[in-house]
C-alpha cells in the first residue's frame, strides 16, 4: 500500500523549526515559527497559567470525557472575549461556540461544517495568508480562491483591489479575514475598512470567516476584536476561529474554539448539532487541560487581571522591538526602507528580501526566517538585534 506514496517536502514553518534545532551555532537566531519569546529567547509559561494549573491540579476530580463541545465555562468566557459582555447576538442566542484542539482544529471543524452547508463552497483567502490555511480548509473539500491583500512594493494593504475582487465573489462564498496581527504580513484592516468589508458582505451575500489567533497582541483584547464586533453588528451570519496558543502561551495544549453567528436561534441550534456531529466524526471531543486553564483564568477576577497584564507585557515588548528594529536598520544606513515595520502589528512582518537573500543570511549567520522573508519579531532581543540588521543590510 505505502509503495504508492511520495515523500513530501517538509512544511515550510515546521521544517525551518527543525533546521534551527539542528544548527549547533550557539549564536543562532530563530525568527521562524510564530511563538512568543522573551528577552532570553525563552517561551515561558505565564504566571497566571501556572497558578491556574495548580488550582486545576488540586480541584480536578475525574478524567472522564468532557463532551464534544468542551466545557461550558470556557465556551461562555470565549464568547465574552470575542464579542464583549453585552453583544446582542450573544444575548439573542444566535451565537454558538465549541472548544476545539487549537485554532487549527477550529478552522478544520468550521470548514467541514461549511462543506455540509454547501458542497460547492468557495472561501476567499488573502494573498498572502498563513500557509496552513490552504490545507486546513482545502482538504475539507472547499475551493480556495485569493483576493489581493498586501502590496510588497508599498508595504501596505491593497484595499481597493481587495474590495474590487470581493465585489465579483458569488453570493454564498466566504471571506477569510485575519482578526488582527495578520499572519504573515502584520498589516491589519482599519475599523473603517472592516466596516466597508462587512457592508460589502451584506450587499453581495458573502459570509465573513474571521481567524483570530493573536487577540491581545496588537492593541488590546477589546480593540483587537473590533473587526469581529463590526461584522457581528452588520452581517447575519459569521464564523470565527480563535486560538489560545499565543495569548495564553498554551501552544502545546491545543486549545481554541470555533464560533458561529446564525440568523436566528433555530438555525443556531441546527448548526450547533451539526458542529457536534462533525467533531464526533473527526476527534470525538477536544482535550480538556488547556480549556480548563483558560476557563479558570477568565472566570477569576484576580487571575484574569494577572493574565491581562502578562499579555500586555508581551504586546509592549513586541511593539518596542518593532521600534528598535527600525532604529537599528536606519543606524546602519537603511534610510527608512524598513520604517513600515513600526506601523505593523503582532508577531510578523516581511522584510521584503528575496528567498536567495534569506538563504544567504541563514548560511552565513544562522539567522532563520521563512523564505518569504517573514520574521517573528518576538525572536529578536537586544542580544541579537544589531546582528540581525547587520546580516540583512549585508545582502541588500
Ligand atoms: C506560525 O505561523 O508560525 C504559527 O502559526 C505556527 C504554525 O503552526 O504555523
Amino acid at each position: 500500500m505505502f509503495e504508492q506514496l511520495d515523500v513530501l517536502p517538509a512544511d515550510p514553518i515546521l521544517g525551518l523549526m527543525a533546521l534551527h534545532q539542528q544548527d549547533p551555532n550557539p549564536n543562532k537566531v530563530d525568527l521562524g515559527v510564530g511563538v512568543y519569546r522573551d528577552e532570553q529567547g525563552r517561551t515561558p509559561i505565564l504566571a497566571s497559567v501556572k497558578a491556574a494549573q495548580q488550582r486545576h491540579h488540586e480541584a480536578e476530580a475525574t478524567k472522564a470525557y468532557i463532551g464534544p463541545a468542551g466545557t461550558e465555562g470556557f465556551v461562555s468566557a470565549t464568547q465574552t472575549l470575542l464579542f464583549g459582555s453585552e453583544h446582542a447576538a450573544v444575548r439573542d442566542g444566535r451565537v454558538v461556540t465549541v472548544q476545539t484542539p487549537g485554532g487549527c482544529g477550529a478552522l478544520r471543524v468550521a470548514a467541514e461544517l461549511i462543506g455540509r452547508c454547501n458542497d460547492a463552497a468557495t472561501i476567499w483567502v488573502s494573498d498572502p495568508t498563513w500557509a496552513n490555511h490552504v490545507p486546513l480548509l482545502g482538504d475539507a473539500g472547499i475551493t480556495i480562491r485569493e483576493y489581493p491583500y498586501y502590496d510588497r512594493n508599498t508595504n501596505s494593504i491593497r484595499f481597493d483591489e481587495m474590495m474590487a475582487t470581493l465585489e465579483r465573489a458569488e453570493a454564498g462564498d466566504l471571506v477569510l479575514l485575519h482578526g488582527c496581527c495578520h499572519n504573515p504580513c502584520g498589516a491589519d484592516l482599519t475599523p473603517e475598512q472592516w466596516q466597508a468589508v462587512a457592508t460589502l458582505a451584506v450587499k453581495r451575500g458573502l459570509t465573513p470567516f474571521i481567524d483570530i489567533a493573536y487577540q491581545g497582541f496588537a492593541r488590546g483584547l477589546d480593540e483587537d476584536a473590533d473587526g469581529i464586533r463590526v461584522c457581528a453588528d452588520t452581517v447575519p451570519e459569521l464564523f470565527v476561529a480563535s486560538s489560545c496558543s499565543k495569548n495564553f502561551g498554551l501552544y502545546r495544549e491545543r486549545v481554541g474554539s470555533v464560533t458561529l453567528v446564525a440568523s436566528d436561534t433555530q438555525q443556531a441550534s441546527a448548526a450547533r448539532s451539526q458542529l457536534i456531529s462533525v467533531i464526533r466524526g473527526i476527534y470525538s471531543m477536544p482535550p480538556s487541560h488547556g480549556g480548563a486553564i483558560v476557563d479558570i483564568i477568565l472566570n477569576d477576577v484576580e487571575l484574569r487581571r494577572q493574565w491581562t497584564d502578562e499579555l500586555g507585557a508581551m504586546r509592549d515588548r513586541i511593539n518596542e522591538l518593532r521600534r528598535q528594529l527600525v532604529e537599528s536598520f536606519n543606524r546602519k544606513g537603511a534610510e527608512g526602507r524598513f520604517d513600515f515595520i513600526a506601523r505593523q502589528q503582532g508577531m510578523f512582518s516581511f522584510l521584503g528580501i528575496a528567498p536567495e537573500q534569506v538563504q544567504k543570511i541563514r548560511e552565513a549567520s544562522s539567522i532563520y526566517m521563512l523564505s518569504s522573508s517573514r520574521i517573528n519579531i518576538a525572536g529578536l532581543s537586544r542580544h541579537n538585534l544589531d546582528r540581525v540588521t547587520g546580516a540583512v543590510m549585508s545582502v541588500l
